[in-house]
């Protein structure tokens, strides 16, 4: 039996166009719809109302999997994503894959059979493979912030590099000499991308060794771990640039127990912008996010490639912007 891809292949347009003119759910020009029409009648093609179903709104249903739901950045994310899809009449599932690729697989293997209408993914760990079979069950995936080095899909981000040398450069005008780095997961493009940063803002300093980095992996602990152990290496690092808030905020109650005044002797930049970082005592300067426009982009994404009304797979940059407070409120600049 003839699919809607012989349709597609025959008539030499996509199987998006051949799905819009079917579902008439967007655009398709008089000479494209005369040629798809021709393809279908040579091919007696019968539009499978499951197939038909899935090359449009079937459900009503997104999913969002997220891989760390005790991170606020990623409530900050959610929040945006459910804002939109209610807008345009959709319901979404929260899964949290607590950075697991089985977790991740296994929802998939759901979501195949559930017949979600698309999926917003933050995974640094999906491969060709998984984008392909989610193809193929016709549920579009876009991937937000995070994504693995090549995919086939549209990715909405931040400027993660040029953030970070936002941060070294704010800590170099407010006085600080000698700035050390404390980075997430090198798995994640986010956290390479922030190392990379870093180093090409203080490569030429004589100062500066790999020795000024330090592993704190995303979270309050790691932070706390870290910014101990790179203190005691470089005791007169007078600057920090920490690869997340979550880490910054460890470093930051790490120093005070150290009796390392903030920013007096050592001054914090952080990165992401979440609404505890406003919280601290001094308040944390940081690299803000557009947190929400990043949810919100991927989901309009997201449903206009659910509803036939984009082929191409954007990849979309946001910029970042610095938030001055009271972490690098020197007085030395
Ligand atoms: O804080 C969590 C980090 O993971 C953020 O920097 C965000 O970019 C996500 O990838």
């Amino acid at each position: 039996m003839a699919t809607i891809r012989d349709v597609a292949k025959l008539a030499g347009v996509s199987i998006a166009t051949v799905s819009r003119l079917l579902n008439k759910s967007g655009y398709v020009n008089e000479e494209t719809k005369l040629k798809v029409e021709a393809a279908i009648r040579k091919l007696n093609y019968e539009p499978n109302t499951i197939a038909r179903g899935l090359a449009g709104k079937k459900t009503g249903t997104l999913a969002l999997v997220l891989p760390d739901i005790s991170n606020p950045f990623f409530p900050e994310l959610a929040r945006a994503v459910e804002d939109v899809a209610r807008t345009y009449g959709y319901t979404v599932l929260l899964c949290n894959s607590d950075n697991q690729p089985d977790k991740e697989r296994g929802y998939m293997q759901v979501m195949r059979q559930r017949y979600v209408d698309g999926i917003l993914f933050v995974s640094h760990t999906l491969n060709a493979r998984d984008l392909e079979s989610m193809s193929e069950a016709k549920i579009p995936i876009v991937m937000l912030d995070r994504s693995p080095a090549k995919v086939i899909c549209p990715v909405v981000r931040s400027k993660n590099g040029e953030g970070a040398q936002l941060a070294v450069r704010h800590l170099l005008e407010v006085g600080c000499r000698k700035i050390g780095h404390i980075y997430g997961p090198q798995e994640m493009i986010v956290a390479k991308e922030r190392v990379m940063g870093y180093e090409e803002a203080v490569r030429s300093f004589p100062w500066y060794t790999p020795t000024m980095m330090e592993p704190g992996y995303f979270t309050i602990e790691g932070g706390a771990d870290a910014v101990e152990k790179l203190m005691s290496r470089h005791p007169d690092i007078d600057g920090l640039f920490i690869g997340n808030d979550l880490m910054a905020l460890g470093a930051l109650k790490k120093l005070k127990m150290l009796g390392v005044s903030v920013p007096d002797q050592v001054a914090i930049c952080g990165f992401d912008g979440i609404q505890m970082a406003a919280l601290t005592e001094p308040e944390l300067t940081t690299i803000v996010q557009p947190i929400y426009d990043i949810g919100m982009m991927a989901t309009r994404i997201l449903i206009k490639k659910i509803e036939g009304l984009m082929e191409e797979h954007p990849i979309f940059e946001f910029d970042v912007s610095l938030a001055a407070r009271g972490t690098t409120r020197t007085g030395r600049g």
